[in-house]
């Protein structure tokens, strides 16, 4: 791995002979991209894929004679105004009301190791040895102000992360109005710009597009990542596949307000850009102050999208995630919320948890509803002090008794927001985000706390740490309900009305580091009704997420497939849930229920006590199979896309160990179809020359579906499907798929789960 400085062609090749990222220092001082993709051999001089020629109407950046122009120069950090017509990176405001600036190389520091970016969190190394970082300062003289652009490649990643950071040092004040964290040029538009699009409860769905000429963006402004859009994007080459082909992907380690967009210019050069959102952002800066962009994570995948989601999935898990829980599987768990919603006592509480001791789980969480007046959601957020009437002996009380019952115990809480009907609001009800004379929208009967006042995170903090010391909490869900409005300070001086939304994400990553910090053994897992706020900021403090309120099976499965483009399994909250499903009131079978949350943390969202014996039985199987496979599933699998269910009736994924002696493959059809084509399951990532053992069970299918077993007899097909067979034929040749076995697993909405163990020599 190395960072290169050629200083005669003053440029500058960061590889680590999986990529190459070639930068150089343009004729005007400026800096300009010349290349990022595979690692290509070093040379002093790359300067000949700089491309240059006088062309009419265009704005000349250097003295007569030359020809260099912002506008067909592909750029590291573009700003506006000086003859680049496209989007800017950033964009200065003086005092006098200029809007241009012009940032010019000065010097540069290349040094071992990542530096941390805190209180923004970041990708980061435990050793010096496994990264290298180059941070390039340019100024701007008429501003007095320097720029830091940071590149981190590590050694072991196709990735290079990049952020920039502003010094202040002039007398004038100036006003950052765009502030992106990166910007990256590609000389030819033949891409698919490739996003994660949904709303609630049909979280990133996987969404292509053929790059045109313009700009292709998708942004929030909703002060949260969202579940509208999340804060990635990838540009793939149109013929790249899940399995092969070229990909470059692009995630923002943020949780605000984003913007991550594609400008294509008439010359056909793409310009890609992402960063905090500037309509909402305006940060003024005085003398001696700086300012930081968040990170943007960049990674080259020849493999197509797997390859991408791949490298994403192994830095994320190992240098995103942090704390005691990084390294760990994670806990069966069962939820009380579709259970019992608010409707609860201590009593049937402890019911529920101890049935889910007897099938086999190992933490139970208290959802919503347990503090202050909270008996509907209309009131009580804020006040997060235990509700004795419905727990007599508090969340202590209760805490003791689910640990009695040999489980560990969890809590929800959501502590960014209030409702009007609370203690919280009535003491302070200047604490809440929205313009003074100004109607304050409601969303589901609550508003946003200020983050953005240290104050209110402090009382926060006082309430809820006092709960946490005061019972025997083993993880945290932190929900968080609604998307900002009327976004205004009421603490806040005009300045800093344009840095509340920023600052408001710092507030909730500085209430995450106090909680972490001082209970480093809580598992904590992230919550935004769901996945609206599934993105890479929260995972770098609560290492796994809900993903989304829909817990219908059939739909986690689109679900979880595009959630998995970015997110490892392990960062997945999926849970098996009651039919008719609450969110849609389908059946999907018990079976498919499981199969499909196996890849994720794995846990249940219903009442053990209203199954039938056999459906019990069938939960304590899923959990025993669970506690098997997780440590591959959540650790040590490399997990691979097959067929999109996006793209047709049915979908497959599987996970395979790193020695490749184990694997798991999940098989989904949609709808059943009668007399249909012959279908076939093509395994990938094993060892071509190694035999396997590949079963599965067809159990559940057997018991749930008896209306069938009378049409075939219970023998007439056998319980278990096995076949031996090599590595190459499960990949090239494929598993041959019975029909008759997907109607026996309930048809509409049925899946196969294969394990798939290498029989090593001298095993039968
Ligand atoms: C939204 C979450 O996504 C649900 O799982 C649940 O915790 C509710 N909030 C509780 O209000």
């Amino acid at each position: 791995m190395a960072i290169t400085f050629h200083e005669q062609s003053r440029e500058f090749h960061l590889t680590n002979g999986k990529i190459s990222y070639i930068m150089e220092i343009m004729a005007n001082g400026q800096m300009e991209h010349l290349y990022f993709g595979r690692a290509i051999t070093d040379r002093e001089s790359f300067h000949h894929l700089h491309e240059e020629e006088p062309r009419s109407l265009m704005a000349v950046n250097v003295p007569e004679p030359g020809t260099l122009s912002l506008e067909f120069a592909r750029q590291e950090y573009p700003s506006y105004g000086t003859g680049d017509y496209r989007s800017p990176a950033v964009t200065v405001q003086q005092e006098n009301g200029s809007r241009i600036s012009a940032f010019t190389y000065v010097s540069h520091e290349i040094f071992p190791g990542k530096k941390s970016i805190a209180p923004l969190p970041s990708t980061y190394v435990e050793q010096d040895e496994e990264a290298e970082t180059l941070e390039i300062t340019l100024h701007d003289p008429l501003t007095d102000t320097d720029l830091v652009l940071s590149y981190t490649i590590y050694r072991d990643y196709p990735v290079v992360t990049r952020h920039a950071r502003f010094f202040h040092m002039g007398k004038e004040r100036i006003i950052l109005d765009r502030a992106l964290s990166a910007s990256v040029e590609f000389s030819d538009m033949n891409f698919e710009m490739v996003q994660l699009s949904g709303a609630w409860s049909r979280e990133r769905y996987v969404k292509n597009r053929k790059l045109e000429m313009g700009i292709q963006a998708i942004q929030s402004l909703r002060g949260a990542s969202s579940s509208e859009q999340n804060p990635f994007l990838a540009l793939k080459r149109p013929e790249a596949t899940e399995q092969q082909g070229e990909v470059y992907g692009f995630s923002l380690v943020y949780s605000g307000s984003f913007l991550a967009q594609v400008e294509v210019n008439t010359h056909e050069m793409t310009r890609v850009m992402m960063g905090i959102q500037p309509e909402t952002f305006s940060w003024e800066l005085q003398a001696g102050e700086s300012f930081q962009t968040p990170e943007v994570v960049m990674v080259y995948s020849g493999r197509g999208l797997n390859g991408m989601s791949q490298t994403f999935h192994r830095l994320y898990r190992t240098r995103l995630m942090r704390g005691e829980w990084r390294d760990k599987v994670r806990p069966i768990l069962l939820n009380n919320w579709e259970a019992t919603y608010f409707d609860f006592t201590e009593e049937k509480i402890l019911a529920i948890a101890g049935k889910a001791k007897e099938a086999g789980a190992e933490l139970f969480v208290l959802d919503d509803g347990w503090f202050g007046a909270r008996n509907d959601d209309y009131r009580g957020l804020g006040d997060w002090y235990v509700n004795l009437e419905k727990l007599p002996d508090g969340i202590r009380g209760l805490s003791e008794k689910v640990e009695k019952l040999g489980l560990k115990f969890g809590l929800w809480v959501e502590l960014e927001m209030v409702n009007k009907d609370s203690d919280l609001y009535r003491a302070h009800p200047d604490w809440v985000i929205g313009v003074p004379g100004r109607f304050e929208s409601h969303s589901r009967h609550q508003h946003v706390l200020d983050y953005s006042r240290k104050e209110v995170v402090d009382a926060i903090y006082e309430m809820i740490s006092r709960e946490i010391r005061d019972a025997r909490i083993s993880y945290i869900k932190w929900d968080m309900n609604r998307y900002i409005t009327e976004p205004f300070s009421r603490g806040g001086s005009p300045a800093d009305q344009g840095k509340m939304m920023h600052r408001y994400i710092l507030g909730v990553y500085d209430l995450y580091t106090r909680l972490t910090t001082e209970f480093p053994h809580i598992l904590f897992e992230s919550c935004a009704s769901g996945g609206a706020r599934f993105d890479p900021g929260m995972l770098a403090f609560a290492p796994q997420t809900w993903t989304s309120d829909d817990t219908d099976g059939a739909e986690r499965v689109k679900i979880q497939y595009g959630t998995s483009m970015v997110y490892p399994l392990v960062s997945m909250g999926s849970h098996v849930s009651a039919v008719p499903n609450h969110q849609l009131y389908r059946k999907t079978p018990l079976d498919t229920r499981a199969n499909v949350a196996y890849f994720g943390t794995f846990g249940y969202e219903l009442d053990l006590n209203l199954l039938s014996d056999e459906e019990f039985e069938q939960v304590k199987d899923q959990i025993a199979f669970m506690k098997k496979y997780r440590n591959l599933i959540q650790l040590d699998g490399d997990f691979y896309r097959l067929q999109s269910p996006f793209e047709g009736n049915d979908a497959a994924w599987m996970v395979v160990s790193q020695d490749k002696s184990t694997a798991l493959a999940l098989f989904f059809q949609r709808l059943n179809k009668v007399n249909a084509s012959w279908l076939r399951l093509r395994l990938t990532g094993l060892k071509e020359h190694a035999r396997y053992r590949v079963c599965c069970s067809l159990d559940g299918a057997q018991k749930d579906n008896a209306q069938l077993d009378r049409v075939y007899g219970t023998c007439g097909l056998p319980r278990q499907r096995v076949l031996e067979a090599y590595g190459d034929e499960l990949m090239y040749a494929g598993i041959v798929i019975s029909r008759d076995d997907l109607n026996r697993k309930g048809g509409d909405f049925a899946s196969l789960l294969y394990t798939i163990e290498e029989i090593k020599s001298g095993e039968a």
